[in-house]
């Protein structure tokens, strides 16, 4: 096989990433694009050690599966990955795909009795614009190559809205010197924040963008009010612009209901890496005390103004490594452990002192299978796994979100 050639390979089944796997000369090769059982012609593009990676190049023979992406720019952006399958053969994807990773990685047969969806376009409520000079979107997969969009069809209408004036006022104004645009929206009002801006050009831009709640350039509020308001389950939270904020509103407060139904009235629990306290304080509602570990100082700090905010004083938020703090609960009779960590999953040390712990459930949230069912490699020493539900928080991407619940063997 060389760099260049081109090939025609049946697609045997899609991998994590949704990436077509064939054998082609007895080399296992990745075609991004390509479907489960379709025949297609491909280039090669790389070739590694163990693999190789191909550019789709001519579809043969099409799978059932396949649609037109409805994003002209989904082949260039790389923000979304499953735009050409059906909605409903992306969910299957994400469940198969959770199963298939705990088999490979704990060797057990785990059962997805459901994906929860509620949305698949529009959803997202925060999304971050890169801009040079006259043009704003995103970068192309793996290089600087700016792709100019005038709209993101999977992010909220009013975020699109914003764009399109952002997209006026750079376009006016070349040297703005801005290089990134966070758009969000909380309860139907919308925060910007720009990394920076031409020092002539910044009383303009908030004059043309008024009607924006709150605006920061880099750390400083330069319009508007500090942060916004958010509403999960007639609870409000306080959302500034560094703080972790889910994505997906309608289906992080379901993910979040999931999790609280495993909840009976509990005396102490903990929940691992707790950002700015949402769950925290929902899951406080069912215990005498809960007690938030999180690193991030700002997301804490929102987290405390969310106490008051809601008149909630049963709850401790920490603001530390959860890895350097955990120990020091584990005299605090425990009743549940929650944990929601990054992508990269929890650490050792942690799920050993998890294990020590020995609460009577542990509830972990995951946005990614692979860390998940590392970790319970580890977990799975004192615990079961009770039930897995995914959460399509991302659809048209690869990624899964799942709530996992664990129960004391
Ligand atoms: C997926 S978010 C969970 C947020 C929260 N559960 C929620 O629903 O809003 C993961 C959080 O873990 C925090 N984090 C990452 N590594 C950490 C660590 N080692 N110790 C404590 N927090 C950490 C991040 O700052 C982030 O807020």
């Amino acid at each position: 096989m060389k760099k260049d050639e081109f090939y025609e390979t049946k697609i045997l089944r899609l991998n994590n990433e949704a990436n077509g796997v064939s054998i082609i000369n007895d080399i296992v090769v990745f075609t991004p694009y390509a479907l489960t059982d379709e025949i297609v012609n491909v280039k090669i593009n790389e070739i590694h050690k163990n693999y190789a990676e191909a550019k789709l190049n001519k579809i043969i023979k099409k799978s059932n599966d396949r649609k037109e992406p409805i994003c002209p720019y989904f082949y260039d952006c790389g923000g979304c990955n499953l735009m050409h399958m059906n909605y409903n053969n992306q969910l299957e994807f994400k469940k198969d795909k959770i199963k298939s990773i705990f088999k490979k990685i704990c060797n057990i047969n785990i059962d997805i009795k459901n994906i929860y969806s509620y949305n698949n376009l529009n959803y997202r409520n925060k999304v971050v614009f890169k801009v040079k000079k006259d043009k704003i979107g995103f970068y192309k997969n793996n290089t600087n190559e700016l792709i100019d969009i005038d709209k993101c069809i999977i992010s909220d209408e009013k975020i699109n809205d914003c764009l399109t004036d952002i997209r006026k006022f750079i376009k006016k104004y070349k040297d703005n010197n801005i290089n990134e645009i966070m758009i969000r929206i909380c309860d139907n009002k919308l925060m910007i924040n720009i990394d920076n801006i031409n020092k002539q050009l910044q009383d303009k831009f908030i004059n043309d963008f008024n009607y924006i709640s709150s605006i920061y350039i880099g750390d400083k509020l330069v319009y508007g009010e500090k942060s916004l308001n958010e509403k999960v389950n007639n609870l409000v939270f306080n959302v500034s612009p560094k703080s972790f904020f889910q994505v997906n509103h309608i289906t992080s407060e379901n993910l979040y209901n999931k999790a609280l139904s495993y909840v009976d009235n509990c005396n102490t629990i903990v929940d691992l890496y707790s950002g700015t306290g949402t769950l925290t304080i929902l899951l406080s509602k069912r215990a005498k005390k809960a007690i938030g570990i999180e690193i991030v100082k700002q997301a804490v700090n929102d987290a405390k103004n969310n106490l008051i905010l809601n008149s909630i004083n049963n709850v401790e938020f920490i603001c530390d490594k959860v890895e350097n703090k955990i120990d020091k609960l584990k005299n605090l009779n425990i009743d549940l452990v929650v944990m929601d960590p990054p992508r990269s999953g929890s650490d050792k040390k942690t799920l050993k002192s998890i294990l020590d712990i020995q609460a009577k459930k542990v509830i972990y949230i995951s946005c990614n299978p692979v860390t998940l069912a590392r970790d319970y490699n580890i977990l799975k020493e004192k615990y079961d796994i009770k039930e897995i539900t995914a959460f399509d928080m991302f659809p048209q991407t690869y990624h899964v979100e799942s709530v996992c619940l664990l129960e004391l063997k």
